[in-house]
């Protein structure tokens, strides 16, 4: 039996998630509903009403995987697996790949998932460190430092979760070169991959690089997080690895599912241009209300993805902060201490405007009164 440390992210979750009025700790844009689903996509009651709850196939229905073959993969379905969330694909991918003593290169701070089941295994985790000092941005030369003919996996997330940094097209094609010399595996997590601001999204390496294994979602650029449904691509041989361990675990995701996701999917852009408005005038209003906190919270301007990981500079336990800010105001944030990293909180601004703006407001009143010596 694998021993699996709290997972200090999911349980925070739970106390909070359902128990505030503003989220702001988040890492999607607002949910959609099934309605809002319907009409984006153009799915009839009719076909919703045609599908038969029989088993649906082991690696994903054959019109969910063309649907993400066509947009994602180069068309190419047989590298396509369809599973519960992209926290099953990496599960799959781990467990596939990975054996006790494996030297594995881990972004830090990083979605704690991809780190911990990696530890749980009983791999040796070299981290690759972004540091709040140069803006979380990369460092490639110490990535090359790290990697070896001793590494087996470097695990990368772009854009990242937490801080929302992420890699030039350049950077991305030195990260390819250093880890195919040392003939490693890639994970390469691209849970926002659809979610950019001043670039286009990144290409996907599992296109280019035979080893490298990509991973995608419907639940963050898509507002979807309540469909699980996510992706796996890679090459055919290593989904038959992955299968051998999902025969274990979930089999096969339910036909309902799986047409709703193929009709998303072929919907993309039209879903992703409302949230993206909404993301790219949020993160805007984070911007310069950070401004106006007289330097109590800092943050680097997050380049993707709906989340950043700001800095409170006059709040000495800032996990005590988080708490009391959620139990006494209402409002949720994520503490730095669910990603390694004390000192920070994961601030989300994909939701409504109204709760990012109650959010902040609740927010910048804590901040004040932890400013404040209480009066004797
Ligand atoms: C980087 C990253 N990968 C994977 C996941 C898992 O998401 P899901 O299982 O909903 O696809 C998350 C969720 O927060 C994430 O941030």
């Amino acid at each position: 039996m694998l021993s699996y440390p709290p997972a200090l992210l999911e349980e925070w979750m739970r106390l909070y998630y359902f128990a505030v009025d503003a989220d702001i700790g988040s890492s999607g844009v607002s949910d959609s509903s099934l309605a809002d689903v319907r009409a984006l996509a153009g799915i009839g009651t009719d076909e919703m009403d045609a599908v038969v709850f029989h088993d649906s196939q082991t690696l994903g229905g054959t019109g969910v995987r063309r649907a993400v073959a066509r947009r994602w993969a180069g068309g190419d379905a047989d590298r396509v697996m369809v599973t519960h969330g992209s926290t099953e694909a990496i599960f799959l991918v781990m467990n596939a790949l990975l054996r006790a003593g494996d030297e594995v290169v881990v972004l830090d701070p990083v979605y704690p998932g991809l780190g911990d089941v990696v530890r749980a295994m009983g791999c040796r985790l070299r981290p690759w460190t972004l540091s709040a000092a140069s803006g979380w941005r990369p460092d490639l030369d110490e990535l090359a430092a790290l990697v070896s003919e001793r590494t087996r996996m470097v695990v990368v997330n772009f854009p990242h979760n937490p801080t929302g940094a992420t890699l030039t097209p350049g950077e991305q094609d030195a990260l390819l070169s250093i880890v195919e010399r040392a003939g490693a595996w890639l994970l390469w997590d691209g849970a926002f991959a659809d979610l950019t601001y001043d670039a286009p999204p990144l290409p996907d390496p599992a296109t280019r690089y035979d080893r490298a294994v990509s991973l995608g979602t419907l639940s963050k650029a898509y507002g979807l997080p309540g469909l699980r449904v996510g992706w796996c691509l890679a090459a055919p041989q290593v989904l038959e690895r992955m299968t051998r361990v999902r025969d274990y675990t979930t089999l096969h995701l339910s036909p309902l599912v799986e047409l709703i996701a193929e009709r998303v999917i072929d919907a993309a852009d039209r879903v992703l241009v409302g949230k993206h408005a909404i993301a790219r005038r949020n993160r805007q209003a984070v911007q310069r209300w950070m401004d106006e906190q007289g330097g109590a919270i800092t943050w680097t301007l997050p380049a993707g993805g709906v989340c950043g990981f700001p800095r409170l500079h006059e709040v000495p336990d800032v996990e005590a902060f988080c708490h009391a800010l959620a139990r006494e105001q209402r409002v949720m944030l994520v503490p730095g201490t669910c990603f390694g990293t004390p000192g920070h909180v994961r601030l989300g601004f994909g939701g409504s405007g109204a709760a990012l703006e109650t959010g902040l407001e609740r927010l910048a009143g804590a901040l004040r009164a932890a400013r404040t010596p209480a009066l004797v």
